[in-house]
């Protein structure tokens, strides 16, 4: 039997593996979800602060702006400040200057690389005029828009070009020093690099300007290099072969000075005049040297990196602009030197006081732009955090719920299977409990019996726990709360432990009152005393002690629970009460009974704790309301009604009676019982009571062992037959009308709802009392068997106590309307059912109709009922207590002494009108119902 229990487990165990294998399939499905999720959140917040710091530059384009310098020298250290300056002002714009140190290779390659680098713009001063064509092609090819500032490129492409008119210079210098020689004299001209731009632009300008003057004569022309040191080398070589000019023009301040540094080492310093180009300001520049003497005059050849900056801005970002663009400048002579210097000299402080406050901007810029940063990481910080939080917060529930949905799962599991459990172990349990009650069983076998009782017993109870962890868990668990002395109780609890902590070599102890009166479920209390005393006696060692306190706080009753075990990690505390959880290397548990104490602890509005010592001990309180009315859950009409209420006490084992077995007991209903229905149903016919006395009960169950066991509770005092689902049920009880039918609910073909709803329907049965057996304990469970029409629902684990009481009382119940029909006919509807009454009304109206008629048979009477006569006879012998043949009998008589006392017609004439064939058969049945003759009652 246990064998057949246990392989109907086995689906249900693949189906937990499998729950298990989804289970661990969904956790790794969802830690990946949660990675994935992680890492696009950290994308998103480097998106969100890139996003963010590329706003920090207000939206605007950003360009590189590429420069490159043909040479370094005071004249490009200022442009190149200028070109600085005016970047400043220009978030989105980054420059890069780059000088060739007068090396046409040297600038080639800058070039390509800037070209290679991608700058936007290309600001060049080409060294010399094809220095650069093939570099400056490529970056024209490539699309950088290219502009050459203060010297040209021979016939490269440019976008644009912006420095001095060298022509006009030199035109300009040369008409000055022919007006200052009056027209006549020597001029000799140191002239730039040879093969650059301005060298040869400035020559040019320079003789026309002498050419419209014939008594002008040029002595010297030679290329320098730009540099002071060239100037010199020129004038060394000029005046050594006895050369005298009247003027020297240098093509820039410095080649003049240097020019000049000979003429006075010569000592020809006051009779050579000097001109120059450039007149910079400052200690070295041109204007100086003017002013001072040195030179005579100077031009000033214009920087302005501002325009340079804002041509290549133009250009960069569409705007309309000129493609030759020539600076003005004008010439420096000791007239002017003065002014221009001092002029100069306020720009240059302004500009040095500009530079001082771009360097505080600068610094607090940075400041401004760290700061930002730092707000910004801060941000992206917080959010990391809040996101990692955020993360494990819904790990740590995703957690949760998994391992929520894994305990439902095994309750779930285990509840189905607590459902099975149930009626085999019913079923090992009442036989032992009967067996037990024999005398003539041996000591021996008594002792094995004992065993295998306690052990039913046990896994009965464990069955109860996890049925009622599902009531609870459904909300349907609620509390009967009566008020009871809880020392008392604790004591007398305490004290069925004894026996067992003594073979456990455990001392057990109580530490309570007198009296501490609380008003809660008592089941429920002493169920939580139980689980958390066996619990300490689990977990003790031999020798150890359990102390068990009772005790009043603040309107509670505290109740504390304290062994000296192995105690528990702080980890297992934590989970201790979950259900399902057993502490790590411990067989013992299951993880049930504790979950079910604070499940109960909680009903009654308490709660309890733990307080553990890993190796010495643990200590379990609990606190419950001295009155839990209010924390009460109300039992619904329906729990009310079934009786137990809730919880499954399945320690109380089911008591039997003496009878054991089932043999001799008709099943499927097909012999001997079927036999005494036929019986039964001769004597209707031949209208007399059924010759077999004792009364009829039909099970239906489709366990066998299950039929076999209740039939051998109920076979020595009923008839018993037997069906196996509720059709063959349904169709015994229609054939045969039991007195009482008991009935299991889950059956295959035809449920045993479905069965009783139908017995109750049919005319035939609907008087039949049915009672429902079965392991569907829930409220609503039996609120739909009763609304089926049920008389009464037992649940498996059943006592066999209580089924062979519930069956006698109902047909206990029968009797009384029988009794009520057979004295009183009259008040038949007033006592039973809508079924019942209309049957009864149809009966009696049937024999009236066919009283006169002396012919009537039962056949008559059940054929226009439409019942057989044997399911007729029973019915009205059950409903009455008569049969058929007595209750035509009665009413012939009622009716005859309702004519004798109201009419003048004579006992023949009234013996005929009621059906009597002979009057003197008529005479002797009257007399016998109503103890006087006929003509007596007039
Ligand atoms: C600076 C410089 C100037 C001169 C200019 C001509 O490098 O030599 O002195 O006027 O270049 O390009």
């Amino acid at each position: 039997m246990i064998g057949g229990a246990l392989a109907g487990l086995y689906p249900s165990v693949n189906a937990l593996t499998a729950a298990r294998r989804t289970f661990s399939k969904t956790r790794h499905a969802s830690s990946c979800r949660l990675s994935c999720v992680f890492d696009v959140l950290v994308l998103l917040s480097l998106f969100c602060l890139s996003v963010c710091f590329s706003s920090c530059s207000n939206g605007k384009k950003r360009y590189v702006i590429g420069v490159s310098q043909c040479s370094e020298d005071i004249w490009r250290n200022k442009l190149n400040n200028e070109l600085r300056d005016a970047v400043y002002v220009h978030e989105n714009v980054e420059l890069s200057i780059k000088s060739a140190d007068d090396e046409d290779e040297k600038q080639a390659e800058q070039i390509n690389r800037f070209v290679d680098d991608g700058v936007d713009i290309l600001i060049v001063a080409p060294n010399q005029v094809n220095s650069v064509t093939k570099p400056i092609a490529k970056a024209y090819g490539k699309g950088i828009p290219v502009i050459f500032f203060d010297r040209r490129a021979g016939d490269s492409k440019y976008t644009a070009f912006i420095g001095g008119d060298n022509v006009k210079i030199g035109r300009t210098i040369g008409e000055y020093i022919a007006s200052k020689l009056g027209g006549k004299g020597t001029v000799a001209e140191i002239m730039g690099l040879e093969g650059s731009s301005p060298a040869i632009e400035r020559h040019k300008g320079f003789i026309e300007a002498l050419s419209k003057y014939p008594g002008i004569r040029l002595v010297a022309s030679q290329s320098g290099t730009w540099q002071q040191e060239s100037g010199r080398r020129i004038a060394e070589g000029v005046f050594a072969g006895g050369v005298r000019p009247d003027y020297v023009f240098a093509h820039n301040d410095r080649m003049a000075f240097g020019a000049w540094q000979v003429a006075r080492r010569l000592g020809l310093g006051d009779k050579i005049k000097f001109v120059g180009i450039d007149a910079l300001p400052g200690k070295d520049g041109g204007i100086r040297l003017v002013r001072d003497g040195v030179l005579d005059a100077s031009y000033i050849y214009p920087t302005r990196g501002d325009l340079v900056i804002q041509l290549a801005l133009n250009i960069l970002e569409g705007r309309p602009y000129k493609k030759d663009n020539y600076m003005k400048a004008a010439l420096v002579t000791k007239d002017n030197a003065e002014t221009m210097l001092m002029q100069a000299e306020e720009i240059s402080h302004m500009s040095s006081q500009l530079e001082e406050l771009h360097g505080k901007l600068d610094f607090f810029f940075t400041q401004y732009s760290h700061q930002k940063i730092y707000f910004m990481l801060s941000i992206v910080i917080l959010v990391l955090v809040l996101v990692v939080f955020v993360i494990s917060y819904r790990m740590a529930m995703v957690k949760r719920r998994m391992e929520r949905e894994a305990a439902d799962a095994k309750l779930a599991f285990f509840t189905d299977i607590s459902h099975d459990l149930r009626t085999p172990l019913t079923l090992i349990a009442d036989p032992v409990e009967r067996i037990l009650d024999d005398d003539n069983i041996t000591p021996a076998q008594r002792q094995m019996l004992a065993t295998v009782k306690r052990n039913a017993a046990t896994l009965l109870n464990l069955v109860s726990e996890i049925l009622d962890l599902r009531k609870i868990q459904d909300g349907k668990m609620t509390l009967a709360l009566t008020e009871f002395n809880l020392c008392d109780s604790i004591r007398m609890w305490v004290d069925d432990f004894k026996s067992l902590a003594a073979a456990h070599k455990v001392t057990i102890g109580i530490d309570a009152g007198v009296c501490l009166n609380i008003k809660a479920d008592y089941n429920k209390v002493e169920r939580i005393c139980y689980n958390l005393i066996s619990n300490a006696l689990k977990y003790n060692r031999q020798g150890g002690c359990i102390t068990v306190k009772v005790a009043e706080s603040g309107g509670y009753a505290e109740i504390s629970v304290a062994d000296t075990g192995i105690g528990m990690s702080k980890d297992s505390v934590g989970k201790i009460f979950d259900k399902f959880y057993r502490v790590e290397n411990n067989s013992g548990g299951t993880g049930v009974g504790l979950a079910v104490v604070k499940a109960f602890v909680e009903l009654h509005g308490g709660n309890v704790s733990v307080d553990s010592v890993e190796g010495k001990g643990s200590e379990f309180v609990v606190r419950l309301p001295l009155n839990s009315d209010a924390a009460a859950p109300k039992p619904s009409q329906q729990q009310l009604g079934a009786g137990s209420g809730d919880g499954f006490h399945a320690v109380q084992l089911p008591v039997a009676g003496k009878d054991g077995g089932g043999e001799g007991v008709a099943d499927g209903g097909h012999d001997g019982r079927q036999d005494a229905a036929e019986t039964a149903a001769g004597d209707a016919n031949g209208g007399v009571v059924p010759s077999d006395s004792r009364l009829l009960v039909l099970i239906v169950d489709d366990n066998i062992e299950v039929r076999q066991y209740v039939a051998s509770i109920l076979h020595g005092e009923y008839d018993v037959i037997l069906a196996g689902n509720g059709k063959e049920g349904l169709d015994i009880a229609l054939k045969n009308v039991p007195d009482v039918i008991i009935c299991d609910v889950l059956m295959p073909v035809m449920d045993g709802l479905e069965m009783c709803r139908r017995v109750k329907e049919a005319t035939a049965t609907s008087h039949v009392p049915v009672i429902l057996l079965t392991s569907q304990a829930f409220a609503e469970q039996r609120a739909e068997g009763y609304d089926c029409g049920a008389d009464a629902y037992i649940t498996k684990p059943f006592s066999s106590k209580v089924l062979v009481s519930r069956v006698r009382n109902l047909l206990e119940n029968r009797k009384r309307l029988k009794y009520v029909y057979g004295v009183v006919a009259d008040n038949v509807q007033k006592e039973c059912g809508d079924v019942d009454s209309r049957f009864m009304d149809d009966f009696r109206r049937v024999v009236e109709e066919y009283l006169a008629d002396s012919n009537l048979t039962v056949e008559t009477v059940s054929a226009a009922l439409n019942l057989s006569r044997v399911q007729m006879y029973r019915k009205v012998k059950q409903l009455t207590g008569s049969s058929p043949v007595e209750l035509i009998r009665v009413t012939r008589l009622k009716r005859a002494e309702h004519l004798l006392k109201t009419t003048n017609m004579t006992v023949s004439e009234i013996s005929y009108e009621v059906g009597f064939s002979s009057p003197s058969y008529f005479s002797k049945c009257f007399k016998d119902h109503f103890g006087t003759a006929p003509g007596d009652m007039r």
